[in-house]
């Protein structure tokens, strides 16, 4: 069922669990795989937290992040993952502790200067654009000084098109609602905006396309059906363009349709995912 009562526009059943997984191993190619910047120094990370970190294998982005780092030299980190809802923790995890927060309220006291990295990735459809200031002081709090964090969004970017009319009415969509829900489609300029206005150092917005390897090419084209049969449908009816979830449902198979035929003649837009690394202050 499309969701259209939560602030939260994407459900939290199984298939999203299933959705957020396979995107995530996408993403990990797009930023050519690199779980964590280059820029970022693994060997010194002790310990790192997760944000809206909720997926189905159990922190898709922290596990296989855990499992990469415990290889550079052989100790083991302290991992964390904080969520607004539990519902897609995984039952037991021995490796990864877990906490129910809201990103835009302070975190509670024990988390102050414990973090080395802090990964967040894909608020862009939760939060409005006034809370990511005290998205990222909340996160200033919890780094250690000299750490680092690293939010990811799939944003306004994506859409912007030359000649690809399904993406034109997608970024239309998107951004009307997104406007009417006080939320922010340019998610990845405001975040790097807020971090230069709380005192992070380094602070640079990233650019990655599933252009760069060719191969990549069919498995974005089954995310881009993926997020419209979720995102795009969702969001008519939220918006009240459409009245029922049956008719958002209608425009969504149309689109999707009109897509497959223009990835049939070759166009095929890349999927862009924004990266904001940005440190906080030695002292
Ligand atoms: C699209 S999913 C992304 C999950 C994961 N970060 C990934 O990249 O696969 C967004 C997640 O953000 C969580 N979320 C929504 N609002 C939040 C908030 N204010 N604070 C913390 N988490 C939030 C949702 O519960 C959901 O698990």
């Amino acid at each position: 069922m499309l969701n259209t009562n939560e602030k939260y526009v994407f459900g939290r059943d199984k298939q999203e669990s299933k959705r957020l997984d396979a995107q995530h191993d996408l993403l990990f190619k797009v930023t050519e795989n690199t779980l964590i910047h280059p820029k970022i120094p693994k060997d010194t990370i002790v310990s790192v937290a997760d944000i809206a970190t909720g997926t189905g294998l159990g922190s898709i982005w922290l596990k296989d992040t855990s499992e990469m780092l415990d290889k550079v030299d052989g100790h083991r980190c302290y991992y964390h993952g904080f969520d607004i809802s539990a519902a897609q923790f995984p039952e037991d995890s021995e490796t990864i502790a877990f906490s129910v927060h809201d990103i835009t309220q302070p975190f509670p006291e024990e988390h102050w200067n414990r973090y080395d990295l802090v990964h967040v990735r894909l608020l862009v459809a939760a939060i409005e654009e006034s809370e990511y200031r005290s998205a990222v002081c909340n996160i200033h709090q919890i780094l250690k000084p000299g750490g680092y964090l690293q939010w990811e969004e799939i944003d306004e970017d994506t859409y912007i098109s030359k000649d690809n009319p399904v993406f034109w009415e997608v970024r239309r969509c998107f951004d009307a609602s997104f406007k009417a829900e006080k939320k922010c489609f340019q998610a990845s300029a405001k975040i790097f905006e807020e971090c230069m206005g709380a005192g992070y150092q380094e602070v640079e917005r990233l650019t990655y396309s599933s252009d760069w390897d060719s191969k990549l090419r069919l498995e974005t084209e089954g995310r881009f059906v993926a997020i419209f049969e979720t995102l795009y449908a969702s969001l008519l009816l939220r918006s009240g363009e459409v009245n029922s979830e049956l008719a958002a449902r209608r425009r969504t198979e149309e689109l999707i349709k009109q897509y497959k035929s223009l990835c049939e003649v070759g166009n095929s837009p890349p999927v862009k995912l924004m990266r904001v690394i940005a440190q906080k202050q030695i002292i």
